[in-house]
C-alpha cells in the first residue's frame, strides 16, 4: 500500500504519456496522492484536464516566472513529495537532467528537489541505444536516480527493441519498493570519512593513507537501511556514495565545521582519518630551497572532532561511534581511547602495514562498547559496514528484519 505517500509525477512529452493516466489511477487506488507536472511537450500528448481530473489535483505546467510567489511554491512541492517520478522520461529530459539544466518547471523542480527521483524512460529504440542516452543513463544512476525499464517490444514508431515505457503496474511496484521503509527511515546520521589534507604551502600538504573505503561503505549501508546520511569527506580516493548528502572538505578544521553544522543527528559515525596536527603557520607562497638550509615545520594540534561531538550537551547525537586505528595493543589502546574521547562505541582496527587494512578492501575490527570488546571476523569493508549499520539500527530502537 502507498497510504499517505505523495508522488510528484513529471510527465514528459512522449507518446507513452497516455500510460500516466492509468498510472495515476493505480497510485490513487493504493492511497497515494499524485501531483502532476507537465512539460510543454507533454501537452501535445495528454491534456492537463485529464491529468488533473484523475489526480484530483491541479496540474502544474510550464515555468514562466520563477520569481512569482506561486512558482516558488512549486519548488516547495518537489520537497514535500516522498518521491519524484518522471514518466515518460524522454531522451531530451534525461539529457537535461544529466546536464543539470533548469530551463522549465520540470527541470527546475528536478534540480531543486532533495527527494529521491525515479525515471521511467520511453523513447525510440535507436534513441535509447544511442551512446549519448547511455552516457546520460550512467550519469543519472551515479547521481542516485532510480531507473524503471524500459521494456522491449513493438514500438509506436513501428520499430522493435528496448524503449517501450514500463506498464503502469510495473511502475507502481517499483514505487512501492522505493518507498518501503527501512529500519533507519526518518533517522539522520552524520558520517565522516577519508583523510584530511593539511597544507604546508600552496603546493604541499600533509596527508595519510586513508582511502575513504570504510567510511563510504558505512554511508551506503546506512542509506540502504533508510537513513538520511550527511557524508562529510576529506579528499578521499573512493568514489562518492550516491543517495546521500555529500560535504567535501579538505582540512580537519573544515571537517569540524561541516560536522557541527550537520547536527542535530540521531547518530554520528566518525570513520575519517583526521590529521592530528597541522602546520602552525601555513606559508602563503611556495617554500623555496634555501642553499643547504632545511625548512623547519612547526605543528599545531587539530581539533578532535569525535571528542568534541561526544562532549556536546544539547546537540550530542544519541549514538556516537568512533574508530581507533592502532598498530599495537589494539584493544587496550582503543578501550582507553573510548573513555578519553567519551564516545559510545569504538571500532578498533589494526592498521599495521602487514594487515593490509589501510587502503585495502578488508577490515578486521573489534567493537568496544559498555559491554566490553566484541571481536568480528576479518571480512570485506562493505560487510563490516552492513553489520555496523544493523547494530546502529538496533541501538536506535529500530528492529532489523
Ligand atoms: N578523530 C577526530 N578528530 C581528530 C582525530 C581523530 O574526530 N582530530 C576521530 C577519528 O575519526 C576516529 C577517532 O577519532 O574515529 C580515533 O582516531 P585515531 O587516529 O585512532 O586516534 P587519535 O585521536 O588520533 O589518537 P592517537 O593518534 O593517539 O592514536
Amino acid at each position: 500500500m502507498l497510504t499517505g505517500k505523495r508522488i510528484l509525477l513529471i510527465v514528459g512529452g512522449g507518446i507513452a504519456a497516455y500510460k500516466c493516466l492509468e498510472l495515476i489511477r493505480r497510485l490513487r487506488e493504493r492511497g497515494a496522492s499524485v501531483t502532476p507536472v507537465m512539460t510543454r511537450a507533454a501537452e501535445e500528448f495528454v491534456t492537463p484536464l485529464s491529468l488533473s481530473a484523475l489526480a484530483g489535483e491541479e496540474v502544474h505546467q510550464d515555468l514562466f516566472d520563477l520569481t512569482k510567489e506561486a512558482e516558488m511554491g512549486h519548488i516547495q512541492l518537489s520537497r514535500v513529495a516522498d518521491l519524484v517520478v518522471v514518466a515518460p522520461a524522454t531522451a531530451d529530459l534525461m539529457a537535461k537532467m544529466a546536464g543539470g539544466h533548469a530551463n522549465d518547471l520540470a527541470t527546475t523542480l528536478l534540480m531543486a528537489t532533495d527527494t529521491p527521483v525515479m525515471i521511467v524512460p520511453a523513447m525510440n529504440v535507436r534513441m535509447w541505444e544511442h551512446s549519448a542516452t547511455q552516457r546520460n543513463l550512467v550519469v543519472l544512476q551515479g547521481d542516485g536516480v532510480k531507473v524503471v525499464g524500459p521494456n522491449s517490444g513493438d514500438m509506436a514508431c513501428g520499430e522493435f527493441g528496448p524503449g517501450r515505457m514500463s506498464e503502469p503496474m510495473e511502475i507502481v511496484a517499483a514505487i512501492q519498493t522505493a518507498l518501503s521503509d527501512g529500519p533507519l527511515t526518518g533517522k539522520r546520521v552524520v558520517v565522516t570519512s577519508g583523510p584530511t589534507h593539511e597544507p604546508i604551502d600552496p603546493v604541499r600538504y600533509i596527508a595519510n593513507r586513508s582511502s575513504g573505503a570504510q567510511g563510504t561503505a558505512i554511508a551506503e549501508a546506512l542509506r540502504d537501511l533508510g537513513a538520511r546520511v550527511v557524508f562529510v569527506t576529506g579528499p578521499a580516493e573512493a568514489a562518492r556514495p550516491t543517495g546521500v548528502e555529500i560535504v567535501e572538505v579538505e582540512t580537519a578544521r573544515e571537517m569540524r565545521e561541516a560536522v557541527l553544522s550537520a547536527l542535530p543527528a540521531d547518530a554520528g559515525v566518525f570513520a575519517a582519518a583526521v590529521a592530528d596536527w597541522r602546520v602552525a603557520s601555513e606559508s602563503r607562497s611556495k617554500i623555496k630551497k634555501d642553499k643547504g638550509a632545511l625548512p623547519v615545520l612547526e605543528f599545531a594540534e587539530n581539533p578532535d572532532i569525535l571528542a568534541e561531538v561526544s562532549k556536546l550537551q544539547e546537540q550530542r547525537p544519541g549514538l556516537v561511534v568512533g574508530f581507533a586505528a592502532e598498530t599495537d595493543d589494539v584493544v587496550a589502546h582503543a578501550t582507553a581511547k573510548r573513555k578519553r574521547k567519551g564516545c559510545d562505541w569504538i571500532l578498533a582496527n589494526d592498521v599495521s602495514p602487514e594487515t593490509g587494512i589501510m587502503g585495502g578492501s578488508e577490515n578486521a575490527v573489534v567493537l568496544i562498547s559498555d559491554s566490553g570488546a566484541e571481536e568480528w571476523p576479518r571480512m570485506g569493508k562493505s560487510e563490516v559496514a552492513r553489520r555496523l549499520a544493523e547494530r546502529i539500527a538496533e541501538a536506535l530502537g529500530q528492529s532489523v528484519p
